[in-house]
């Protein structure tokens, strides 16, 4: 079986798998980075959301051998002490409700910031 070098999370990782393994799976079942969920699979949801070189990526749906020289960040990742704004946001609402979709809302909303730094509401046109 190949073997893979990831960066995930500023951490360097190398793990063998099929190239067609979803990266989902690698973070799940591979490195027991859990944080990141599985919902659909086939790229609906988004529970599975991580960023990948600054793009909020559907995990279940990008494969292993897509991910070699990329940037990988999971929820585990987002901040060590909860300090990323949208922890801070999360916390601050009270957005958690069920909890099992929160990484991947989290992680599409911190990928937003990374090219918007300060969004705002669409306006009516
Ligand atoms: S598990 Fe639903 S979009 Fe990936």
């Amino acid at each position: 079986m190949p073997a893979y070098s990831l960066n995930i999370n500023n951490k360097n990782y190398t793990v063998e798998a099929d190239a067609e393994m979803p990266l989902l799976w690698v973070l799940r079942d591979l490195l027991d980075l859990t944080g990141t969920k599985y919902g659909c699979g086939v790229a609906s949801c988004g529970a599975c959301t991580v960023i990948i070189d600054d793009n909020a990526v559907f995990a279940c749906r990008r494969t292993v051998g897509n991910c070699v020289n990329k940037k990988i960040i999971t929820i585990e990742g987002l901040s060590e002490d909860g300090s990323h704004p949208v922890q801070k946001a999360w916390q601050q609402a009270a957005v958690p409700q069920c909890g099992y979709c929160q990484p991947g809302q989290m992680m599409s909303a911190a990928a937003l910031l990374i090219k918007n730094k300060r969004p705002s509401e669409p306006r009516d046109q």
